[in-house]
């Protein structure tokens, strides 16, 4: 058994367990991927400060999402076709989240329906709603969250269009894969995925075929999925969708302080910071850059959340202190997904604890809710007059 010591194993093992289509949807940003790697190395530059001999024996990593406790400030972000990834992903994913105490959201696009996660869990969970042109289906999606005993609803606004992925244009992606030749090969040399695959009905995806009027192939749904995503989207519609729902809404894809204070208005109980892992608008801003300007304008006491680039604990940290009251994951999960099932994102969610945990010590605090802007370094310590002031 290997051992898994930091994110980067579990992803050097899924890579070699699921087929290059899927693979390549997940581990690849929008056009040039700046973005993508700048959510990323943006961290980089964010500094902790090192602190001794503060008496670090009690740390507690425990605190709140939205009036939830959670064991650590992380949630599980909704990533479509896990059920791509790993037989059934979606449980899988649903299942490691309730193990370690933590959040998990839904994707609208997952191969597991909202009735497969609350049968399969039977505890609470979150849903992210696309905000589609099918009122029938949107009404519809709304009243199964709710039956289901969903609690939150993260309302994705940044992509009404899709922005392009080369990769998944070139290897024709499609839930489930398009029998080509290229693709029986690719399958072939994975026999383990496609044993699982073959044991399981969940294949297409589970919220839309069978709910949407009119999809019941492949075809059908491709064509209807293509038709949805409501280019017309305006922030009236946006208050329209929070009102049909009626319960707790984040607002996931803020990346700019002005979209931030409009979003304030809408009444959200919390923004997600995101650029959708640097999968649409290539060329914007890191997630990590445009936090501060975003937790200006949305005051000290708002619940604001950020994703995109986190595949560490650090990372979380970082996020944590520079104004997120926690952080959401999607690639870091993903991994263990496609690794190892549950067993995988567990470990991910362990590895990210540790890395937390360990961090937090070195840095002085016992409780994640002490862990503040104090704890990274700063341009006035480069100066000592001020420096002796702190
Ligand atoms: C493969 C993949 C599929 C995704 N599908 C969705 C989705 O269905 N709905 C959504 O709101 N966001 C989706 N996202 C964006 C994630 O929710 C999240 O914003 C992003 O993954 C965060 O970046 P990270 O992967 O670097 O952690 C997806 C991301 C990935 C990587």
């Amino acid at each position: 058994m290997p051992v898994f010591t930091e994110i980067e194993d579990l992803r050097r093992l899924y890579q070699r367990r699921v087929p290059r289509m899927f693979y390549d949807y997940v581990d690849v940003g929008a056009w040039t991927g700046s973005t993508y790697r700048a959510n990323r190395t943006d961290f980089e530059r964010i500094l902790f400060r090192q602190r001794v001999a503060q008496n670090i024996e009690a740390r507690n990593l425990s605190t709140q999402m939205m009036g939830r406790p959670v064991s650590m400030p992380i949630a599980l972000a909704p990533v479509g076709l896990l059920g791509m990834q790993h037989p059934d992903g979606e449980i899988h994913a649903a299942r490691a989240a309730n193990a370690a105490g933590v959040p998990f959201t839904l994707s609208t696009m997952s191969m597991c329906s909202i009735e497969d996660i609350a049968e399969a869990t039977r505890a609470p969970f979150w849903f992210q709603l696309y905000t589609l042109r099918d009122e029938e289906f949107l009404d519809n999606v709304l009243e199964r969250a709710r039956r289901a005993g969903v609690t939150v609803l993260v309302l994705t606004l940044d992509l009404t269009i899709q922005g392009q992925r080369h990769k998944d244009l070139k290897n024709g992606m499609t839930a489930p894969p398009r029998l080509t030749l290229a693709n029986i090969i690719n399958i072939a040399q994975h026999p383990r995925w496609a044993l699982g695959m073959l044991q399981t009905k969940r294949r297409s995806f589970g919220n839309i075929v069978g709910h949407a009027r009119g999809v019941k192939s492949l075809d059908g749904l491709m064509e209807w999925t293509s038709r949805q995503f409501d280019q017309r989207l305006d922030w009236r519609r946006v208050e329209e969708i929070i009102r049909k729902w009626g319960g707790p809404v984040i607002l996931k894809g803020i990346n700019d302080p002005e979209d931030a204070r409009r979003a304030l208005d809408t009444g959200a109980q919390a923004m997600l910071v995101s650029n959708h892992g640097g999968r649409q608008l290539d060329g914007a801003p890191s997630t990590i850059r445009a936090l501060p300007s975003i937790r200006r304008v949305v005051g000290p006491d708002y619940p604001l959340y950020l994703d995109s680039g986190i595949q560490s604990g650090q990372e979380a940290l970082k996020a944590i202190a520079s104004g997120a009251n926690g952080v959401f994951i999607g690639r870091a999960f993903v991994y263990g997904l496609g690794a190892m099932g549950q067993k995988g994102v567990e470990t991910s969610l362990s590895i990210l604890r540790r890395e937390m945990d360990i961090t937090m010590a070195l840095c002085g605090i016992n409780d994640i809710k002490d862990f503040g802007p104090n704890c990274l370094w700063s341009d006035d310590l480069d100066n000592p007059t001020k420096a002796a002031r702190n």
